[in-house]
C-alpha cells in the first residue's frame, strides 16, 4: 500500500532521524521515521485534487499578473452550460467581493493558495440569509480548495443588528470544500441543500454556525466557537432543518473538534426531524452539558429528533447531563454515518479521507474516485498505477 521508498531509505537518514528523535522527542515513532522521505500522505491536498480533476483549462486570478483580478470575473468568463472541469487558480491575496457560482456553471474547481492566504471577504448582514452570503455555490460539481471566506458584518455585538451574516451558502448537490475556512458571527455556513463534503475545514461562529437542510459530511473539521454577546446562550453549532421523515438529509461530523471562547449547544432543532451526528469528535467546555436544545420544538414531540453522538471525547463530551432525547449511538447504529456512501461520495468526489474509528491520523491514506469499481483507491496506489 505504501511506497517502496520506505525500504530503500538511506542509512544515514535513519541514523540522523534516530539522533534527532533521541535528542528531542523521547516518544518519537522510530518505526515510521519518515521525515526524509515522506510516504503518500492521507491528507487530500491541491496536487492530489488537481491530478484527480484533471482539467485542461486553468484560469489564473491574481491581484497582479493574472487573467483576472476578481474571482467573480473569472467565473463569469466560464461559458454557461460548461461540461468539462475548469480550474480557477486564485493566488494569494484578499479579494473584497461577493462571489456566486451560478446554477448553469458546473464543473468548476476553485483552487486557492491556502486558508489565511487566499481570502474572499465581504461585509453584509440581512434578515435574508441568501442576501447576506459572501460566497454562494448554486451549481453542481463544484470543488473548492484552500480558501478563507469571510463575512465581516458586526452582527452578534450588543445593540447592533441581529440580522444574519452568512459566509458561505452551499445551495446545490455535489459540492465539496477542502482545507477552507469560514468566518462569521451569525449563521456562518448555510448548508442549504444537496450532498456536500467538507474536509479539514475551519468553521468559526456562534449562532447556528452550520444550518440548513443539506446532507453533509464534515470530516476532520474544526469548529471554533466565538462569543455570542447578543443574547444569553442562544448559540448552537448546528440548526438542521429536516422537516419530515421523507427528507434524506443530516449533518455528520467525523473526527473533528469543537472548542473556542464561547459557550454553545451542539445542536438545536430547526426542524422536527432534525438529524445531526457528532462522531469521534473532541468536545471542549465550549459545549453546555445538556448539549442539545429543542428551540422551535419546545412544545412539540422529541420522538422524531435525531440528535446523536458516538464516542466523542474531551471535557465537554461527558454524557450524564445530556438532553434526554439525544442518543449515544452503538457501533452498528453509527455505521451508515461513517461511510462515504452516506453522501454517495464514490460517485462524485475526486478524493476523500475515510472516517477513522479512533482519533484521526494524517497517515490514513486518502481515497480517490475510481470510476470503474467505485472502490476506495488510496492516493498512493492510484499514483503508482498512473506511472
Ligand atoms: C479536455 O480533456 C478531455 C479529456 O480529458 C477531452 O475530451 C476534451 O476534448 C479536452 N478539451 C479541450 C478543450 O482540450
Ligand atoms: C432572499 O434573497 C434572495 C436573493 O436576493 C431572493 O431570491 C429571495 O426571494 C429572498 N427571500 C425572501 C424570503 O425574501
Ligand atoms: C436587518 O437588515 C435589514 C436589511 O438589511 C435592515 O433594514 C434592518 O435594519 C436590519 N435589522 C437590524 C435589527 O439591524
Amino acid at each position: 500500500m505504501f511506497s517502496s521508498s520506505d525500504n530503500s531509505k538511506p542509512i544515514y537518514g535513519r541514523t540522523l532521524c534516530l539522533l534527532i528523535a533521541l535528542t528531542f522527542i523521547s516518544s518519537f515513532d522510530l518505526v515510521r521515521c519518515n521525515w526524509f522521505s515522506p510516504k503518500q500522505t492521507g491528507i487530500v491536498d491541491a496536487p492530489l485534487l488537481t491530478m484527480q480533476i484533471a482539467s485542461n483549462k486553468t484560469i489564473k486570478v491574481a491581484q497582479e499578473g493574472g487573467e483576472f483580478s476578481s474571482l467573480q470575473a473569472a467565473i463569469d468568463s466560464v461559458p454557461g452550460g460548461n461540461s468539462e472541469w475548469v480550474t480557477i487558480h486564485v493566488w494569494k491575496g484578499v479579494y473584497r467581493e461577493k462571489v456566486t457560482v451560478p446554477e448553469n456553471k458546473p464543473f468548476i474547481f476553485i483552487r486557492g493558495n491556502g486558508k489565511g492566504r487566499t481570502i474572499v471577504t465581504w461585509s453584509q448582514s440581512s434578515a435574508n440569509n441568501t442576501e447576506s452570503a459572501t460566497f454562494k455555490v448554486n451549481a453542481q460539481n463544484v470543488v473548492v480548495f484552500g480558501l478563507s471566506i469571510k463575512n465581516e458584518a458586526p452582527t452578534g455585538v450588543p445593540f447592533s443588528s441581529h440580522n444574519q451574516s452568512v459566509a458561505v451558502l452551499a445551495g446545490a448537490d455535489k459540492v465539496a470544500f477542502y482545507h477552507c475556512a469560514f468566518h462569521s458571527t451569525h449563521n456562518t455556513l448555510f448548508d442549504y441543500k444537496g450532498r456536500h463534503y467538507y474536509d479539514n475545514c475551519y468553521i468559526q461562529g456562534s449562532i447556528d454556525v452550520v444550518f440548513g437542510e443539506a446532507k453533509s459530511i464534515f470530516h476532520t473539521c474544526e469548529i471554533f466557537v466565538i462569543e455570542d454577546k447578543s443574547a444569553e446562550l442562544r448559540g448552537s453549532i448546528t440548526a438542521h432543518s429536516r422537516e419530515s421523515a421523507n427528507e434524506n438529509s443530516g449533518f455528520v461530523f467525523q473526527n473533528g473538534k469543537v472548542y473556542g471562547i464561547g459557550i454553545v449547544h451542539l445542536g438545536r432543532a430547526s426542524g422536527a426531524f432534525s438529524r445531526v451526528v457528532f462522531a469521534n469528535t473532541y468536545i471542549s467546555h465550549s459545549v453546555v452539558p445538556h448539549a442539545w436544545s429543542l428551540w422551535r420544538h419546545d412544545d412539540g414531540s422529541t420522538k422524531d429528533l435525531f440528535h446523536a453522538e458516538y464516542k466523542c471525547h474531551g471535557p465537554g463530551a461527558t454524557t450524564d447531563k445530556r438532553a434526554e432525547w439525544s442518543k449515544q449511538l452503538t457501533d452498528k447504529e453509527v455505521e451508515p454515518f461513517l461511510s462515504i456512501d452516506y453522501i454517495n461520495g464514490k460517485d462524485w468526489l475526486p478524493a476523500w479521507q475515510p472516517a477513522a474509528v479512533a482519533a484521526p491520523s494524517a497517515d490514513s491514506p486518502a481515497c480517490v474516485t475510481n470510476a470503474d469499481s467505485h472502490a476506495c483507491v488510496t492516493g498512493a496506489d492510484y499514483t503508482a498505477s498512473q506511472k
